[in-house]
């Protein structure tokens, strides 16, 4: 993202305006000492644990672990895009936009212009609803109990039954055949030529964001097969990265600090219209990364209302491990079979889905009942498979107490012994986590961050001469936290090319919501120390991780003897031994 504007001028803005005077516009700040600490806007909570630095020019919250710089707090406080606080950091600093540079003018070209041509083409297609000729398909839709209004605002269309029509109607305006190609609206023919893609279709437009046209949906007006025909991914169009709904109900998302996420184009539409506001679809069966994060910008809080059928299921049980790992909050609402949103809300109205979703199930109780409909949870083999797969979500929730209390309901659940599921949840993460090939000598990476790594990158982010000094003496490699690598290795990156390491610029360098929070809760660890302290505690630091290195190479090194042995491997065995002894050498 950065990438596209000139590299000095973010760091020109963070360094003309003041976090402290940005963030004091929204929330009210106490100072403390150096720092400055007020309640965090983005959790609940009694005593206030959002700190921010005027030195460092960020901020952290110790309760949920936000953190970031004035960019970030923007983007995510105000729900800015990037560019959109970089416009308004801009402006409080005085400096003008500059032309961007190193920006795919080409790309941006098409993209440009696929959004006119889908504009135009919905136009049409809107039209054409409205005209004599798309009577019936209007009283399709009322009959659905779709209300003009709702048509209006959505702007759903007829494509009319002929093989040119948006063909003929575009290329009179003049509009350039290939360019309606890449935008998936027509094809070509074999012999020559093109055909419309949607024919006798009613049709959805999808809106990004920004109420930009992406792409289509187009349903039958009857039984026939198939139901919907969407259109292609195209330069700007990428199924899976967007959802259905979202500029209509991002208001209301927040405003309710949820958000309900259904299948279907009709299943988003009769709910809105019956005033569930804060509704979006997936248009697809399971949710992707991309859209969980998309919703992450608006709300942690997430209601799943799937199909009852064996697909819906499936697809619900994916995502909400994505949930989880995502730390977000998500529940599931099953309805009564043959029911899908849309039919339930025009037979009991709006009243009752409501009622259900205030009753959703958590994610815990909503896998154990489908596990427990489709296994035995009374026999050996059962409790083994309803645990193996309980466990491959419980492994993922990264709140070690929520972890440990799901583990604790399961064992009741199950009747089994609490230590049994903790013994198989080491294996589940075994599971999820790729072996490391005996062949790449480097240690396994964490995800927990050990107080000298942290330690040791606070001392780092303080002082830009320590990480030209530590060049020659450690490696990203040397950390156990992968994150922490990654931040490492991009500070050497950095220096080498003489630039600055701040905090500040850094957390926009690696866009990543884990390395932000890393800084920010390095930045803010309470050790000050002078000069020659500082220079003691880094060595130690350093030789405290090349110890623990070692120590857990050893520890592999040693397991894999013993599979050697047991396996009679004797080739492998030497061969390790070897290395084992050179190993110890090199660790005295
Ligand atoms: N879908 C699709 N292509 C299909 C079938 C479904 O793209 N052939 C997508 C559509 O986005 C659809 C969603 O999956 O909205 C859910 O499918 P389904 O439940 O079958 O359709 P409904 O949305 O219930 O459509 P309707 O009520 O009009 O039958
Ligand atoms: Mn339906």
């Amino acid at each position: 993202m950065s990438g596209r504007l000139p590299d000095n001028f973010l760091e020109e803005i963070l360094s003309r305006v003041d976090i402290v005077e940005i963030i004091s516009g929204f929330i009210p700040l106490k100072r403390t000492g150096r720092n400055f600490k007020a309640h965090c806007p983005f959790h609940h909570e009694k005593t206030p644990s959002f700190m921010i630095s005027p030195d460092r020019q960020i901020y952290h919250c110790f309760g949920c672990g936000e953190s970031g710089n004035a960019f970030k707090f923007l983007m995510r406080y105000e729900r800015m895009s990037f560019l959109e606080a970089v416009e308004y950091l801009a402006k409080k600093a005085g400096l003008p936009m500059p032309q961007r540079k190193g920006y795919d003018q080409k790309a941006e070209g098409i993209a440009i212009q696929l959004y006119k041509i889908n504009e135009l083409a919905a136009l049409f297609y809107e039209e054409m609803l409205n005209s004599a000729q798309g009577a019936s398909a209007k009283r399709y839709l009322l009959k659905r109990g779709i209300e003009e209004d709702v048509i209006r605002m959505f702007k759903l269309g007829l494509a009319p039954d002929k093989w040119d029509a948006l063909i003929s109607h575009l290329r009179q305006k003049g509009i350039n055949l290939s360019l309606l190609e890449k935008a998936g609206l027509i094809l070509a023919k074999e012999g020559g030529g093109f055909y419309d893609r949607f024919r006798s279709r009613i049709i959805i437009p999808i809106f990004d964001i920004k109420n930009r046209v992406l792409g289509f949906g187009a349903r039958v007006l009857d039984d026939s097969s198939p139901k919907y025909i969407n259109s292609p991914e195209t330069p700007i169009y990428t199924k899976g990265k967007h959802l259905y709904g979202l500029s209509f109900a991002k208001d209301a998302i927040k405003e309710e600090d949820f958000v309900v996420v259904v299948e279907g184009y009709m299943d988003f539409l009769l709910p809105f219209q019956a005033g569930l506001k804060n509704i979006v679809a997936s248009l697809g069966t399971a949710l992707t990364l991309d859209q969980v994060r998309l919703i992450r910008r608006y709300t942690h809080n997430v209601v799943i209302i799937y199909d009852p059928d064996t697909a819906g299921q499936l697809a619900a049980l994916r995502s909400l491990d994505i949930f989880v790992e995502e730390e977000m909050n998500a529940k599931v609402v099953t309805l009564p079979h043959g029911l899908d949103p849309d039919l339930l809300v025009r037979k009991n109205g709006i009243g009752d889905l409501k009622e259900k979703i205030k009753r959703a199930q958590g994610i815990f109780e909503y896998k154990l009942g489908i596990l427990k409909s489709r296994y035995d949870k009374d026999s050996v083999d059962g409790k083994a498979r309803i645990s193996a797969e309980m466990l491959e979500t419980i492994v993922k929730f990264k709140n070690a107490v929520l972890k440990s209390e799901y583990i604790r309901c399961l064992a009741q659940e199950l009747d089994v012994r609490e230590d049994a599921l903790w013994q198989e949840s080491k294996k589940a993460v075994a599971a999820k986590t790729p072996p490391v090939s005996p062949e790449i000598k480097t240690v396994k990476k964490t995800h927990t961050v050990s107080p000298t790594e942290r330690l040791l990158l606070k001392l780092m982010l303080e002082e830009t001469e320590l990480v030209h000094q530590l060049r020659d003496s450690i490696s990203p490699e040397d950390f156990f936290n992968e994150k922490i690598s990654r931040v490492v290795s991009v500070m050497f990156e950095l220096i080498s090319q003489g630039k600055n390491i701040e905090p500040r610029l850094l957390i926009d360098y690696l866009e990543d919501n884990e390395i932000s929070e890393i800084i920010g809760e390095s930045t803010f660890l309470p050790e000050e120390l002078s000069g020659q302290d500082k220079e003691r505690v880094v060595r130690d630091c350093i030789q405290r991780l090349k110890d623990e290195k070692l120590r857990l190479r050893r520890q592999h090194l040693h397991e894999q003897i013993k599979t050697a042995q047991d396996s009679g491997d004797n080739e492998r065995l030497q061969q390790l031994v070897k290395e084992f002894h050179a190993l110890i050498k090199k660790g005295n």
